[in-house]
């Protein structure tokens, strides 16, 4: 079973650690490595007690990538919104589509009023926003077809699953956070498949002139609000608040700059870009699972009639 193996995989690699703490410190094996997170704890669990509420803490970063790729990678049926996108960012490069890497760790999961906790975990992968879901040529949604999640957190593994996701169960670097520092100065993400040979991995550097960043945080805030599907079978609402005290002062977004490098779905072979920017960013979450699509049409995250959408030929979203 997927799931055993997995499971011994992890112990194996928590004997590892193990065995080196102890050759390099002869310290006694009494107290195991402890992962202590840096992430802010949920701040919004009792202003919601009846919704799952959390922390995202992530790398959030922007791959530009010809149409005509996007459009070979994205299922047919979903046109591409690219009026959507250019109303945010109307210097995007022509021909060309925005794709989002989202490295993120996922920190103090609540239902509060069910007494309910999740494990923290982590989590990667390439998800593809202004998607035209539900056919009406202006509700923007966000295909994420694959994630690495980690292995040891089960129900975030399955929780995804549910979605159609292709979920590879993965360990990560940092254990218990969304990056950590090199001594370079940039951070360091990677996400490694327990079972394949699929990982992510973001070598990002504070980029000291916000004015060489190309997307303002409010197109990372649009884009991560756009509801997501992996087959569509339902959607999950995720609301990402980006006004609250922990994406403020010392804490305010950091924009970023680097390499992504990978070899996981959509794409076909392992890849590299460099020259990549995007934001560092820490934000509360509410999420809604498991709706029904259909029913997020015009949901004020996605965009509405006389907003994105100019009317003009029909087949000019659908490359
Ligand atoms: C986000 O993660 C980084 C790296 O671990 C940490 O330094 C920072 O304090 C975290 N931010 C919040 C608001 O949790
Ligand atoms: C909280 O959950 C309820 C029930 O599922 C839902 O109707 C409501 O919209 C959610 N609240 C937010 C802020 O998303
Ligand atoms: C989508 O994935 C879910 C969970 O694996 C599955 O139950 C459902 O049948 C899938 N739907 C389609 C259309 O493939
Ligand atoms: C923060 O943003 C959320 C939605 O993104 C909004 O509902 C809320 O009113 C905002 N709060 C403040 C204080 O601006
Ligand atoms: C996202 O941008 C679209 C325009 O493309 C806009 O209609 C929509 O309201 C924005 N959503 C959020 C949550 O800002």
């Amino acid at each position: 079973m997927a799931l055993q193996s997995s499971l011994l995989h992890v112990s194996a690699v928590a004997l590892l650690v193990l065995f080196s703490l102890l050759l390099s410190h002869g310290e006694s094996a009494a107290t195991p490595c402890v992962c202590v997170t840096h992430d802010h704890d949920n701040p919004i669990a009792e202003l919601f007690p009846n919704n799952a509420t959390g922390v995202l803490n992530a790398t959030l970063a922007i791959i530009p990538i010809p149409l005509e790729t996007a459009r070979s990678l994205i299922p047919p049926q979903y046109g591409i919104l690219e009026r959507a996108y250019r109303a945010l960012l109307p210097s995007f490069p022509e021909g060309m589509y925005p794709v989002m890497v989202q490295a993120a760790h996922d920190h103090d999961i609540q239902f509060l009023a069910y007494g309910i906790t999740l494990e923290d975990f982590s989590r990667v992968g390439f998800e593809f926003p202004f998607l035209d879901l539900t056919g009406d040529g202006y509700s923007s949604f966000r295909w994420a077809p694959a994630q690495l999640i980690s292995a040891a957190n089960e129900i975030a593994v399955e929780g995804s699953r549910a979605y159609g996701t292709i979920v590879s169960p993965a360990k990560y670097e940092p254990v218990c956070d969304a990056y950590r520092g090199l001594p370079n100065g940039n951070t360091y993400f990677r996400g490694t498949s327990l079972a394949s040979p699929e990982f992510v991995e973001l070598e990002m550097a504070r980029v000291s002139h916000q004015t060489l960043n190309p997307y303002p945080v409010e197109f990372f805030r649009n884009i991560t609000n756009q509801p997501t599907f992996a087959n569509a079978t339902s959607c999950d609402n995720m609301i990402r608040l980006f006004n609250t005290t922990m994406s403020v002062g010392e804490y305010a977004p950091v924009p970023v700059r680097g390499r992504v490098k990978a070899h996981t779905l959509p794409f076909g072979a392992e890849m590299e870009w460099t020259d990549i920017y995007g934001v560092q960013v820490a934000t509360p979450f509410i999420e809604n699972n498991y709706l029904d699509c259909e029913t997020m049409r015009g949901y004020s995250g996605t965009g509405g009639p006389g907003d994105s959408y100019i009317p003009g030929p029909p087949s000019d979203d659908a490359l």
